[in-house]
């Protein structure tokens, strides 16, 4: 009705949609998660019992979807900075391939809903397993929250955009956090880097926000990235996560082909692909391994893909160069890169005409097999 129709452009705030919208509240809700949980020199979750990492010689997380790419993220996070084996499981995967678990070993969900079939299934083999489990998630009170032993929310607000955006923004600063809370408990992390990293945690509301003329860079974008056989999104380390994320993004809601790679993979087969219709969309952070990443980005162009890359630094390489700020880590380039990216698909899915908080096909909470 048109009733129903103004209170839901009025809930919109003045943006199109509500994924436009979520995109723009990213940087006050991650200032929202971060609040009370950074003190000088180590991080505090009030949630967390002190013992809930005791004997704990290995992580395993497990997820599906976007929450599935934060995973990915922080299998690099808590390896590098708490010097813990963890691994990484898709949901639908794990329940049923009979894993071989050991008591040693924290079983952690990440899951926006807290409902995911699949996701709370494999909660419940973890325990019955007798491992210890904790959720992070952004719905207090949903089922994984009330069956895990720890849980950690998120405070991303309700998301109504079925894309996921502002979700897996405080999802990856949950888990970053995390990764320097283990750093302090196992005393992989000198307190100065603590410190330091804290610093850049403080630094996020700020540099995901939204500047208008990037929006309109990439909206005019847009208009040239629609053509095409397919989509390529390339990065290494984090940013290969980043890139998944990426891809997922746009297939979610602009329908067209799209995959994630590491770019060192391009060599082992994708690059046959490469020609002017194939577009390439190059994560190329300073921090992160640049010169590995630039030579990948070339070998593409050498072979006439287009490319759009994302840096902070020039590259002459590419048709369409995005050039986001210099930052001092490569976690703040992680999180200006998944605005950039995140508005190209919503830009591009709208030229098409797509209705982008719900796409077709596709639901909010998968709670059914
Ligand atoms: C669905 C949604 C995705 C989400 C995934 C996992 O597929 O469309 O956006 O990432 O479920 O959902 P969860 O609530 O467990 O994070």
């Amino acid at each position: 009705t048109p009733l129903s129709e103004n209170k839901l452009s009025a809930q919109k705030e003045g943006f199109r949609f509500f994924m436009e919208k979520e995109i723009y509240e990213q940087s006050r809700v991650l200032a929202d998660t971060l609040l009370g949980r950074l003190r000088d020199e180590s991080i505090y979750f009030e949630e967390l019992d002190n013992n809930l990492f005791e004997g704990i010689n290995e992580i395993k997380l497990c997820a599906c979807g976007t929450s599935y790419h934060a995973a990915l993220v922080a299998s690099y996070l808590f390896e590098r900075h708490s010097k813990i084996r963890v691994s990484v499981e898709i949901a639908s995967e794990f329940r049923y391939r009979e894993p071989f678990l050991t008591a040693d070993t924290l079983f952690i969900v990440i899951s926006q809903s807290g409902e995911t079939a699949d996701t709370l299934e494999s909660l419940k083999m973890a325990k019955r397993s007798g491992l210890k489990t904790m959720v992070i998630c952004n719905v207090d009170n949903s089922s994984m929250v009330r069956l895990a032993d720890a849980s950690i929310l998120t405070r991303a607000g309700i998301e109504k955009g079925v894309a996921s955006t502002k979700a897996f923004a405080t999802q990856v600063c949950v888990l970053w956090m995390l990764s320097l809370f283990l750093g302090g408990a196992r005393k992989t992390l000198a307190t100065e880097e603590i410190k330091r990293q804290i610093h850049l945690l403080r630094a996020l509301p700020s540099t995901v926000n939204v500047e208008n003329v990037l929006h309109e860079q990439l909206r005019r974008l847009s208009k040239r990235y629609l053509h095409g056989h397919g989509f390529f999104f390339i990065g290494r380390d984090v940013f290969y996560p980043l890139a998944l994320e990426g891809a997922l993004k746009l297939k979610e809601i602009s329908y067209l082909h799209a995959e994630g790679y590491p770019s060192g993979e391009m060599k082992h087969g994708p690059i046959a692909l490469a020609d002017p219709e194939l577009f390439t969309i190059a994560l190329l952070p300073q921090h992160m391994l640049y010169d590995k990443t630039k030579s990948n980005i070339e070998e593409l162009s050498a072979r006439d893909s287009t490319i759009c890359s994302i840096s902070p630094l020039d590259f002459d390489k590419a048709d369409d160069h995005i050039r986001t700020h210099l930052h001092e880590d490569y976690m703040l380039e992680f999180f200006e890169m998944m605005v950039v990216l995140q508005l190209l698909s919503m830009e591009i899915a709208i030229r098409l005409g797509n209705d982008v908080d719900m796409p077709r096909n596709l639901a909010k909470s998968v709670t059914v097999e």
